[in-house]
């Protein structure tokens, strides 16, 4: 296993498929990618990728976008990475699409989704993703679950003034799904904090987190991702509410265990950082040698470093 510069070993990576996506969320970070291009990689170049990623013991893979299931070769990429990425391989979509592929994915070898879900009121629904049907994203929950790609998580951005008296019923919502919760604070670049969009619709979770742990029924930890995990009881059946915040958040940087793949093929030490990509789609499509595109994938890793120190 490689360890970067920091000792931080690299278990898994994060391959952004396309840029392409059917909503448009108004806070989207795009995975760190912005700018703009269409240059996707073909499913046997991706493949070709995580076999490299393999050879350093990187078993875990997690697929993104925008939207993923744009792309109609997603089963395919997926049925290619399996065999490699055996620990994990897993995919965030905003669920609109989803219900179309849910059995195909489970069966190509996915085992699980994180579905992004702000709110679970229509109108706002429409209004956070600029024109989309709350419906669709529904029914991808529905469909994810029946398929048993578990467990569902639901990513859940805070956003001032728009979602933070949801949380409740969020809760309530993941207890009746069986989904696992995930309120994730918004992020954006240093440099970018000062804005006026950040400024407005950041909220920091430390408020919401002392409040649950006051009310939860039972709190464990997440070893994983080091973080608490809240449980409420409703009835039978329990909620699972995990809160993640990566803003200034040291210990989050430090026990960062991932790389990512822009959709255009570079490799990308930091989701908030575009000053250190290493190109390996290029090198591929010239002929690299497996030991050249390794060399380059050490050097990816050797550029992370921790963005909140
Ligand atoms: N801050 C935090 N999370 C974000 N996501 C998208 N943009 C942001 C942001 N600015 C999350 C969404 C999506 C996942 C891919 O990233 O919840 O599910």
């Amino acid at each position: 296993m490689v360890k970067d510069r920091f000792g931080r070993p690299v278990k898994s990576i994060r391959v952004s498929l396309t840029e392409r996506c059917n909503l448009n969320c108004f806070y989207c970070h795009r995975e760190g990618e912005w700018h703009r291009h269409r240059n996707e990689m073909a499913p046997e170049e991706v493949e070709r990728i995580l076999k490299i990623a393999r050879a350093l013991d990187i078993r875990k893979v997690k697929f993104t976008g925008g939207e993923p299931l744009m792309r109609e070769d997603i089963v395919d990429i997926v049925a290619r990475a399996a065999p490699l990425m055996d620990r994990d391989v897993s995919l965030t979509t905003n669920g609109t699409l989803l219900s179309k592929y849910a059995q195909d994915l489970k069966d190509a070898g996915l085992m699980r989704v994180n579905i992004s879900l702000d709110t679970l009121d229509p109108e706002k629904y429409r209004k956070i993703t600029r024109n989309g049907d709350l419906k669709d994203a529904m029914d991808g929950v529905h469909a994810a679950i029946d398929a048993g790609l578990n467990p569902v998580k639901l990513n859940m951005v805070l956003l001032r003034g728009i979602n933070e008296d949801e949380i409740e019923r969020m809760i309530e919502f993941s207890a009746e799904t069986g989904a696992i919760l995930q309120i994730i604070e918004l992020e954006t670049p240093v440099e970018r904090e000062n804005t006026q969009f950040f400024k407005k619709y950041h909220v920091n979770p430390k408020f919401i987190e002392e409040h649950l742990e006051k009310v939860a029924d039972e709190i464990n930890y997440n070893e994983l991702h080091r973080r608490k995990r809240f449980r409420f009881k409703f009835g039978s059946r329990m909620a699972e509410v995990e809160i993640v915040r990566p803003m200034h958040n040291s210990t989050f940087c430090m026990y960062c265990t991932r790389i990512r793949l822009t959709s255009d093929g570079k490799l990308k030490p930091c989701l908030l950082r575009n000053d250190n990509l290493v190109d390996i789609l290029g090198p591929l499509r010239n002929g690299a040698s497996d030991d050249e595109l390794l060399e380059i994938f050490k050097e990816a890793i050797l550029r992370r470093e921790p963005y909140f120190k």
